[in-house]
This record gives C-alpha cells, sequence and structure tokens, in this order.
C-alpha cells in the first residue's frame, strides 16, 4: 500500500519511514515544502508539532489534497487533550503520541489494507459527508475545550450532508465509510447521526422533524469534551467514580448549550435527556415515559444501537443482528413499536 509522511523535519520523515517501509510503499516530504503534488497515496501520516503558528498555516495550504487521501494518522508532540482535538480539526482520522510505537502504526494502517479489498465501493459523496461530519465535531469539541462559541450553524450543515448522503447512498454505505475512517467519539457521534437520519426516514419524518433530529444526533454528545480521553477510550470495565464521571456528560452538554439561541428547546431537551429510560432508571433526571419526547426516544434507539456496532481497537465490531437482538432485551426502557420500527434500519437499510 502507498502512505505518505509529511513531517516538520528531516529527522522525524527518518523515523516514520524506518517504522513502516519494510511493510509498505513510502513517499515522504517535510512540512515546509510540501505539496502532496499527483499523490495517491492511500493513506496520510502527519508528525508536525500543531502548536506551532507555521505549521499550522502550512498543513492548512495542504488541507484540500491532505484531505484527498482517505486515511490521515496524525502523530502528535505532547499530551493532553487540546492536540488531540486540534489534529482532528485539521483533518486527522486517527491520533497517535509522538513518537508512536511500531505496532499502533501498523495498526492503524491495517483498515486500509484491508480496504483496498473493499465489499463495496463507498461513494465520494458518503466519504465527503463523512469528512464534514468529523471536522464539524472536532471543532464543537475544541471549541468547548477553549470555552469559545459552538460553531452550531456548521454542525448543522454538517447534518445535513450527512442526511442527504445517508437518504442517496444508504446506511450500510455510511456505517462502512465511518467505522473505517474514524474512531472514538467522533465516529459515535457521525454513526448516531447516519443511524437516527436512517431511523427518521424509516418512521416517514417530514424535513423539519428530520432536522431536528440529525441536528439532535451531532449535538448529543458534546459534553463528552469534558471528560478526560483515559476514561472516555478506557478498554475494560468502567469502575464506579469513572461510571459517574461519563453520567455527568448529558448535564455538561446542555449547560454548554443551554442559552445559545440557534439551538432550539426541542435539541438541548435532546442532548440533555438521550440517556434517560421509560422505566425512570436513566440519568440524568430519571424521567418516566410520559416526560421523554418522541425525538428523544428515537435518538435514544439510534444512540444505543451505534454504540454496540462502533469499531474499537480492543474489541470486535458487533453484527448489527447481535446488536438489534440487545435493543429488544431492553423491555421497559425503550419504546416497543419504535424498537419494531428500527428491526429494519438494523438489519436490512
Ligand atoms: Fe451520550
Ligand atoms: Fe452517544
Amino acid at each position: 500500500m502507498s502512505v505518505h509522511v509529511i513531517a516538520d523535519d528531516a529527522a522525524k520523515v527518518a523515523v516514520l519511514r524506518g517504522l513502516i517501509e519494510q511493510r509498505h510503499v513510502v513517499t515522504s516530504e517535510t512540512l515546509s515544502s510540501a505539496s502532496i503534488k499527483r499523490n495517491g497515496a492511500e493513506a496520510a501520516i502527519v508528525a508536525v508539532d500543531i502548536a506551532a503558528p507555521d505549521n499550522i498555516s502550512a498543513l492548512k495550504a495542504i488541507s484540500a489534497r491532505l484531505a484527498c487521501i482517505p486515511k490521515r494518522i496524525f502523530v502528535i508532540d505532547g499530551k493532553g487533550r487540546l492536540p488531540i482535538v486540534q489534529a482532528y480539526a485539521m483533518g486527522a482520522t486517527h491520533v497517535l503520541t509522538n513518537p508512536p510505537a511500531k505496532a499502533a502504526l501498523l495498526a492503524k494502517l491495517a483498515p486500509v489494507e484491508a480496504a483496498l479489498f473493499p465489499d463495496g465501493e463507498i461513494r465520494a459523496t458518503t466519504m465527503e459527508a463523512a469528512s464534514a461530519g468529523a471536522a464539524s465535531i472536532a471543532s464543537m469539541f475544541s471549541a468547548v475545550i477553549n470555552g469559545s462559541a459552538v460553531d452550531v450553524g456548521g454542525a448543522i450543515a454538517a447534518g445535513s450532508k450527512i442526511a442527504n448522503s445517508v437518504a442517496e447512498n444508504g446506511l450500510s454505505d455510511w456505517l462502512t465509510a465511518v467505522r473505517r475512517h474514524h474512531e472514538g467519539t467522533y465516529q459515535h457521534c457521525l454513526l448516531v447521526t447516519g443511524v437516527a437520519v436512517d431511523f427518521g426516514l424509516s418512521l416517514g419524518l417530514g424535513s423539519v422533524d428530520l432536522e431536528r433530529l440529525y441536528s439532535a444526533a451531532m449535538f448529543h454528545d458534546i459534553g463528552k469534551a469534558r471528560i478526560p480521553l483515559a476514561v472516555l477510550d478506557k478498554p475494560g470495565k468502567l469502575d464506579d467514580g469513572e461510571r459517574a464521571l461519563i453520567q455527568t456528560h448529558p448535564a455538561a452538554g446542555f449547560e454548554v448549550l443551554e442559552g445559545n439561541a440557534a439551538i432550539s428547546p426541542e435539541i438541548l431537551d435532546a442532548v440533555r435527556h438521550h440517556h434517560e429510560y421509560l422505566d425512570g432508571s436513566g440519568y440524568p433526571d430519571g424521567l418516566c415515559a410520559e416526560s421523554i419526547s418522541d425525538i428523544v426516544r428515537v435518538l435514544t434507539i439510534s444512540d444505543i444501537f451505534a454504540a454496540l456496532i462502533e469499531h474499537r481497537s480492543y474489541k470486535p465490531t458487533m453484527p448489527r443482528e447481535k446488536a438489534y437482538e440487545i435493543l429488544q432485551g431492553m423491555q421497559g426502557k425503550l419504546e416497543k413499536a419504535l424498537v419494531e420500527v428500527f428491526r429494519d434500519v438494523a438489519l436490512n437499510r
């Protein structure tokens, strides 16, 4: 497979080439003279200090051509949440910290190798919608971390692209594209949005309700920006303290968006209540059936399903059939009639 390496100094280029050259055909450039001309690489590895202003402008200058490379692995300096979020905002599909372990780097490249023999071609419009969606979610997370304003209009516009892509190209195309090219919370938010759109379409929602639904899906986990990645992406079982921390995210999301004139009360309600169950066993408010709106019921089913079928490096991807069985088993918590309609979305579409 062909991999293009871009780094901010020649030594980093040499190290990265050394790690992957045995397995892949490697081309490389240093960032200051990078152009990615007629490259055609299947993956890019970008190892730059993204806190340096010069690097940011150099990356921006090549961002359009970089975006044509399906997998973009950023290797970043520094620890903490912000550089990771910045890397995603600059177009990363995956992030590793510098110096990357050889095994981790090859593992990130492996799905692209597999993708070279795809079970079906993913359409360009789907890829485009996934990139726009991921960039929007990354920019929202970065805004929450920096305490700046969330770009609500941008997120709704990206949600609309996702809606068009799912309507035109189907849910399966969307799931494949997102699972292959994105990871973590971004993958999850993109999956929930696509699943919710398809669910909304199968329920025959009108355009106003559909827009409400995909917008709610884009924003629903924005409160997770306040939770450390070590907890959010922990492979094993969470302890009580960690679980309690995770459970603060709906109220945190509500707090972030509350008072934003561009967010409707219905969307705000969905952000706060997407983990409530009809039997009152959910959080944060322990609402019961009559207080849970239709849009929230639809979003909650989409959210659980998407979380189950996510691709994670530490666990096998759950088949859609198995995920649907789990939803069916959540009796009393989810609206039965809706779960029934969801069958077609989960299994066939
Ligand atoms: Fe959530
Ligand atoms: Fe979620």
